[in-house]
C-alpha cells in the first residue's frame, strides 16, 4: 500500500482538540509593542510570558536606530553574508560584540537558532564527540544532529552523568560540552564551575548558550561566564538578539580561528540571508543601553527576587528557578492548557510549556520577567495567580 507522506497530517488531531475545548494558548495574536501590557482582542493583559528582559524593544532609541539604518540601507540585504550582505554595520557591530564579550571575534547570523544549527554542524566531525545537558535548547541538538560527529546527553546539571560520558569518549575523540547557561524552560542555571572542572580533567572543549544570560548575568551583563567569574574558561560563546538584545538574531563569539573557521564552514550563515539593517541596529543599540544603563540589570533583578518570593509564599512549585525566567510546574498538560486559558481571562498572559519543550509529565507555566514591569502590573498578576492556583487546587499550602 502506498503511504502518503502527508497522512500524518490528516491524523494529527491534538491542535485541533484543543482548539475544540477552547483552551488553546498558542499563537495568540497581539496587536500591540511587547510591553508589560500587550492588547489582544481589544484586551489589555499583564505580559508575563516575554523574553524582552529589560524591556528595550519599544525603546525610542532602538526604535529610532533601526528606523536610520532602514532608511539608509533599506528593508533588506538580498543574500548571504559570505556573498553579497554584509554590510558596515554587519562588521562593526560584530566587533562590539567581541569587545563587550572579551573575546578575540564574533560573528552574527540571522537568528540565535540559526548560530547553533550552523556552530555545531560545522564543529562536529566524525571523530568527535558533543556532550549535551538534557534540558538544552532544541537547536543545540538540532545543530548537533545536523553534525557527523556522536551525540550523548547527559542528566540535566548532573556533572556525574556528565563525568562518566566524559571518561567514556574514546581518548582519540574530540570532546565538546554545550549547555544553556540558563536553561530556558526551567530557568535553572548550569553547573559551570564543576563543568569547566570536568570539561578540564578530560581536555574537553566548552560551549555555552547564553540566550537567556545575556543583559541579564554578570555585574556587566555579559552573562552567565561573568556571573561565575569563568569567562576564560568558556571556549565559544553564542548569544541571541531576540531577549535582551531587543530584536532578531544571533552571535557566536570566540577565538579568532574558531570564529573564522565558522564564519566560512556554518551552512546556516553561509546559505542564508544576512541579518536585517533595521535588526543589526538594533541590536547595536540594545547593547549600548546594556552598557550604559546597569540600573535596568538591577530592576528586572528586583522584579524577579519579588516574584519568586511572592509566587513562592502563594505556594507555587517554582522549580530550581534562579533567573527572569520562572516556572509553575503544574505537571499535567490539561491542567497547563486550562489554567493558562483562566489566566488570560483574568488579564494575565502567561506561557503554557509541554513535551517535547519540558519532559512528559513537567507542563508547566512559564513566567518571565521584565525591568519595566511596574510593582502594581506584578501584583496585579500576582492577585490572578493566586486566585487561579487556588481555582486548580496546584497551591502548596502549609
Ligand atoms: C536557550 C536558547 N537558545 C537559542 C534560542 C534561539 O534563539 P532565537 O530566538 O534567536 O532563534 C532560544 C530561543 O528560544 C533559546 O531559548
Amino acid at each position: 500500500m502506498e503511504l502518503d507522506v502527508f497522512q500524518k497530517c490528516f491524523d494529527y488531531g491534538l491542535a485541533q482538540k484543543i482548539r475544540d475545548a477552547g483552551i488553546y494558548p498558542y499563537f495568540r495574536t497581539i496587536s500591540s509593542p511587547q510591553d508589560p501590557v500587550v492588547t489582544i482582542d481589544g484586551r489589555e493583559l499583564v505580559m508575563l510570558g516575554s523574553n524582552n528582559y529589560l524591556g528595550l524593544t519599544n525603546h525610542p532609541e532602538v526604535k529610532a536606530a533601526a528606523a536610520a539604518a532602514l532608511e539608509r540601507y533599506g528593508t533588506g540585504c538580498a543574500g548571504s553574508r559570505l556573498l553579497n550582505g554584509t554590510l558596515d554595520i554587519h562588521v562593526a557591530l560584530e566587533e562590539r560584540l567581541a569587545a563587550f564579550m572579551r573575546r578575540d571575534a564574533a560573528l552574527t547570523f540571522s537568528t540565535g537558532f540559526q548560530v547553533n544549527l550552523g556552530v555545531l554542524s560545522c564543529l562536529l566531525g566524525r571523530r568527535d564527540t558533543v556532550l549535551l545537558d538534557a534540558l538544552d535548547h532544541a537547536c543545540i541538538l538540532d545543530g548537533a544532529r545536523l553534525g557527523f560527529g556522536t551525540i550523548w546527553k547527559f542528566k540535566h546539571n548532573d556533572i556525574g552523568s556528565l563525568e562518566r560520558k566524559l571518561a567514556a569518549v574514546p581518548a582519540e575523540c574530540g570532546r565538546l560540552i554545550v549547555v544553556d547557561g540558563v536553561f530556558s524552560m526551567e530557568g535553572d542555571l548550569c553547573k559551570l564551575p564543576e563543568i569547566v572542572k570536568a570539561k578540564e580533567r578530560h581536555g574537553a572543549r566548552l560551549m555555552i548558550d547564553d540566550a537567556h544570560g545575556l543583559g541579564v548575568f554578570g555585574e556587566s551583563g555579559r552573562g552567565t561566564a561573568e556571573h561565575f567569574g569563568l569567562e576564560a574558561e568558556v571556549d565559544l560563546v553564542m548569544g541571541t538578539f531576540s531577549k535582551s538584545l531587543a530584536t532578531v538574531g544571533g552571535f557566536v563569539a570566540g577565538d579568532a580561528a574558531v570564529i573564522d573557521f565558522i564564519k566560512h564552514q556554518a551552512r546556516s550563515g553561509i546559505f542564508s540571508a544576512a541579518p536585517p539593517p533595521a535588526s543589526v541596529a538594533a541590536a547595536s543599540k540594545a547593547l549600548d543601553i546594556v552598557e550604559r544603563e546597569p540600573e535596568r540589570r538591577k530592576q528586572l533583578w528586583e522584579n524577579t527576587c519579588y516574584m519568586k518570593r511572592e509566587l513562592a509564599a502563594l505556594g507555587f512549585d517554582t522549580g530550581e528557578s534562579e533567573s527572569p525566567v520562572i516556572p509553575l510546574a503544574v505537571g499535567d498538560d490539561l491542567l497547563a492548557f486550562r489554567m493558562v486559558q483562566r489566566l488570560h481571562e483574568e488579564g494575565v498572559f502567561v506561557n503554557c510549556v509541554i513535551s517535547p519543550a519540558v519532559p512528559v509529565g513537567r507542563a508547566m507555566i512559564r513566567t518571565s520577567y521584565m525591568a519595566t514591569h511596574t510593582r502594581s502590573l506584578l501584583d496585579r498578576a500576582l492577585d490572578a495567580l493566586a486566585r487561579v492556583g487556588r481555582e486548580f487546587g496546584v497551591l502548596r499550602t502549609g
